[in-house]
């Protein structure tokens, strides 16, 4: 794709050619208004290609194949990296968040006095339950009460000090959408000797992250909302503070000897430390489409293009009477709007039937992506006051 410029009358969105071919790109669009976006992206029709010659890979099947494998599953994490404005070899893939969580979690000695893991109530529910089985580590959770669907960064700030291990906070609330201020938080856990550990789930691919302007620690993802992927997930670790970390909860790929199938002494270089076992190329090589497509774009236009749909859906539902539940002000403001509406679940399957397609998490979440147009916001917008005025 070519860089796509603003196009003049709607300020914030693509072009209108190189849009059209990017939305080319994705069949799901031409079956339904697709904004579910932060639950499940669309895959591009490039992933077809890719499933068929791994399909050809495994009909005629030789071991040798891994050698391609290897460098496709290294593309894919060197180009995360670089999405995220990270060096190339400080990312790595695994299946999802939660088993790369539970590995960052294996690294460290939960000993008082420096034993805390503070974070909010506003997480997936993946990281209490992994920092709950921790506890027989030592390891104790402080969860902070956020009062309401944003984030305090106050309280926040207030529970992070020389106790603190970890602050495992979320880059945005999947229930919510609410940004939290990473800078503010990064800043205050360095500062009493604390290391952050973000869920970036939410954001990246969609909203730009700087992982090294940033100084932040260690961040996840995946690739299946919006990332345009499909089934994995990636880690990044601060290079520096990589090389101290040593998971207990490991597998011999990340070993420095993997590869020549002799006992390793010592760990892979770079974010290979946090591998498992046998890796599962696949996932990776289809996902590498979606994250091709999103590159050619580039972060600063999707994400002006996101928060020209998202200020749609607030500018509609505020002429509705429609309750949102999500941030107004656009720098606190994820890929998704949050509706609070009567009956919310059933009105999102009534949507579903009418081919409108969103999520339900306690509260109706429009999640646009690069490649929704305003009029398929308008478009949505007309049905949900339809069904809400039934
Ligand atoms: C913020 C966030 N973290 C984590 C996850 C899930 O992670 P996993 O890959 O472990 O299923 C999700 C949603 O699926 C999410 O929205």
């Amino acid at each position: 794709m070519t860089s796509p410029e603003p196009a003049p009358d709607t300020p914030g969105c693509l072009d209108a050619g190189a849009h059209a071919a990017l939305r080319a790109e994705f069949p799901l669009l031409s079956t339904c208004v697709y904004l579910n976006n932060n639950s499940t992206g669309a895959v591009p029709r490039g992933a077809e290609h890719v499933l068929t010659d791994y399909w050809e890979t495994l009909r005629g099947w030789r071991d040798d194949v891994w050698q391609d494998w290897h460098v496709g599953l290294d593309r894919y994490a060197d180009s995360i990296a670089a999405l995220i404005g990270a060096p190339p070899g400080s990312v790595v893939t695994d299946a999802n968040l939660s088993t790369l969580l539970a590995r960052v979690a294996s690294c460290f000695d939960y000993r008082a006095p420096r034993d805390r893991v503070v974070t909010t109530d506003l997480e997936y529910p993946t990281v209490p339950f992994i920092f709950t089985a921790f506890r027989r580590y030592g390891a104790r959770l402080d969860v902070v009460s956020s009062g309401g669907p944003h984030f305090d960064e106050d309280a926040l700030e207030a529970r992070i000090d020389e106790r603190t291990l970890l602050v495992c906070v979320p880059h945005a609330s999947f229930s919510s959408g609410a940004t939290i201020d990473l800078p503010r938080l990064v800043r205050r856990a360095h500062d009493v000797g604390a290391l952050v550990v973000v869920d970036a789930f939410q954001t990246v691919g969609v909203v730009p992250l700087d992982v090294t302007a940033l100084g932040v620690d260690v961040v996840l993802g995946g690739a299946h909302k919006w990332l345009c992927g499909v089934g994995t997930a990636f880690l990044y670790v601060r290079p520096d503070l990589a090389a101290r970390l040593e998971p207990a909860a490991t597998g011999w790929q990340a070993g420095d000897r993997a590869l020549t199938f002799q006992p390793s002494a010592g760990w892979a270089p770079g974010a290979r430390r946090f591998a498992g076992g046998t890796p599962y190329p696949l996932t990776s090589l289809v996902s590498q489409v979606g994250l091709d497509l999103l590159a050619g774009v580039g972060a600063a236009a999707i994400r002006r293009h996101s928060l020209a749909c998202t200020s749609r859906v607030l500018q509609r539902a505020a002429a509705a009477g429609i309750s949102v539940v999500s941030p107004v002000e656009p720098h606190r403001r994820g890929g998704v709007v949050c509706l609070d509406v009567a009956d919310g679940e059933a009105v999102k399957r009534r949507l579903a039937a009418r081919d409108m397609v969103c999520s339900w998490r306690g509260y109706l979440r429009i999640g646009p992506h690069v490649y929704n147009t305003l009029e398929e916001i308008d478009a949505f917008m007309d049905a949900l006051e339809e069904e809400l005025d039934r």
